[in-house]
């Protein structure tokens, strides 16, 4: 696939109707059945919302609506309802490869994963986990740990009080009776390590879509497989195809946080997924400037239950927010191909500061998914998941490079990160810059860096992320360079 002409074609087995409709209303030409390619989709496929004469959007900033007696157009108040929102769901969920109403737009990313959590209720939730100084943690965005974390206090609050009340029920006599309902709580919304579906299914048979021996379902109806990838803040990846075939098969549901690939490398639904999930604030916003979150499904049920739960916990977009981000929607593709190519100049280039007394040995570390095999020597790239593959003789496990050929068009995301000799170094280098914004957040037209550990201790404390922006990549490495230097 040409990922400057991406030709995006809904999956045969989307069970729900496509409710795509004509991109230019009343065009004398009907171009409703046309394969519409990603960039005309986001400049065009929010026009049908409205009708007005202005090429480039008018932005709603209304509140509230004048109703007729007649209140057919639905719009009453905009916690519900907003057409600079609706624009800009359009467009998303035309990116994505859904169809026009099925992206749910939030006030944050963190709002994004929460509304989602709350609707879905798991019984469990599948993850990465990471090994770090303190034991095993949740790879991945701190932030959607507190979320999981947040959401099971709750729902053992709820089971506590049920718990009390069966207990009342059962005759004292019940030993066994009494101990399913002290297993209640254990069954609420745990976050299991996702190698533990690996170590139990035949990879094989679940790729070839062969049915999985009843003895080896260690993940069930009402489970989720919660995917981040790219994951923050390493970058390595995870082949979505592999969980979608597992958790489908068993009836769980794949929700992918794909937040920092962004529609433009990387569209989880095209894969199977049921979620694709953002932090807008990132590569879709784009400019640093507004805070958004965004899920699509390829199901009416559950973009309204999400709609429904918006409104409900009034966690929407901003009205302003949705304009900016309609607006950012239309560069980027451009950017976001922009920053991943800078991306992997800069990843090279650190890569080859390994060892390098050019600029005092500091780089230990490069993550960097497309970086190609030869670039992955031992000390320069992660090695979790060619480890993996070696102790998993079931399936060969593709590595980061692989996937990012197989399901990110081959490049990779405008993010990297890398480790130096020391953590005091690593402390220090951002402070050293001139260029690049000592910020955290990511997916701007300005590179940050980020030395993560001061926020998440699952990351080593000798990781710096840098996101890349849109400067020269000459500039950021000449910047890289001098501050390299004076370490
Ligand atoms: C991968 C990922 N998901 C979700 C979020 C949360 O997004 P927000 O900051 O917009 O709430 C972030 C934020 O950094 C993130 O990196």
């Amino acid at each position: 696939m040409v990922l400057l002409d991406i030709v995006l074609k809904p999956m045969m087995n989307d069970e729900q109707p496509n409710t795509k409709t004509a991109l230019i209303p009343n065009a004398s030409h009907s171009v409703q059945d046309a394969d519409f390619s990603f960039s005309t989709l986001a400049i065009c496929s929010d026009r049908k919302v409205e009708k007005v004469s202005d090429v480039a959007p008018p932005i709603h900033l209304s509140t509230t609506y004048s109703m007729d007696s007649d209140v057919s157009d639905g719009m009453i108040y905009s916690r519900v309802h907003n057409k600079t929102r609706s624009r800009v769901e359009a467009v998303i969920a035309n990116l994505e490869g859904s169809d026009d109403f099925k992206t749910v737009t939030f006030s944050s990313g963190q709002a994004a994963t929460s509304t989602l959590l709350f609707t879905l209720r798991p019984k469990r939730i599948f993850k990465r986990m990471v090994e770090n100084t303190e034991g095993d943690d949740e790879a991945g965005y701190a932030g959607t740990k507190d979320s999981m974390a947040t959401l099971r206090a709750f729902a053992n609050f709820y089971c506590g009080v049920v718990k009390k009340e069966l207990l009342s029920k059962i005759p004292a006599t019940s030993e066994e009776n009494g101990k399913k309902v002290d297993d209640i709580e254990d069954n609420v919304m745990k976050v299991i390590d996702i190698t533990k579906i690996e170590e139990e299914v035949d990879m094989d048979q679940a790729m070839q879509n062969q049915d999985l021996s009843p003895n080896s379902k260690p993940i069930y109806k009402g489970d989720i497989i919660w995917l981040e990838t790219p994951l923050n803040p390493t970058c390595d990846l995870t082949d979505i195809e592999y969980y979608v075939k597992i958790a489908h098969q068993m009836g769980a549901l794949v929700i992918v946080d794909s937040t920092f690939a962004s529609p433009a490398l990387q569209q989880p639904l095209m894969i199977g997924a049921d979620f694709a999930l953002h932090s807008t604030t990132k590569f879709m916003g784009g400019h640093s400037d507004c805070l958004g979150g965004c899920v699509t499904t390829k199901s009416n049920g559950y973009a309204s239950s999400l709609k429904s739960n918006r409104s409900v916990l009034g966690c929407v977009m901003g009205n302003l927010e949705a304009y900016l981000l309609l607006r950012s929607l239309r560069t980027l593709q451009v950017r976001v191909l922009h920053q991943s190519q800078t991306a992997e100049v800069v990843a090279k280039w650190l890569h080859g500061q390994i060892g390098n007394e050019e600029t005092n040995m500091q780089v230990t570390k490069v993550h960097y998914p497309n970086l190609a095999p030869e670039q992955s020597s031992q000390e320069g790239l992660t090695t979790t998941d060619q480890e993996t593959a070696a102790s998993t003789p079931k399936y060969k496990k593709l590595t980061n490079y692989e996937i990012c050929q197989k399901q990110m068009n081959g490049k990779g995301p405008g993010i990297l990160s890398f480790e130096l000799k020391t953590a005091e170094g690593s402390r220090k280098l951002p402070q050293l810059l001139e260029i690049i914004e000592h910020a955290t957040s990511l997916g701007g037209v300005e590179s940050c860096i980020d030395y993560r550990f001061q926020w998440d201790r699952s990351t080593a404390p000798t990781l710096l992320r840098l996101s890349i922006g849109l400067e020269s990549p000459k500039d950021l490495i000449a910047d890289l360079k001098t501050a390299l230097l004076k370490l």
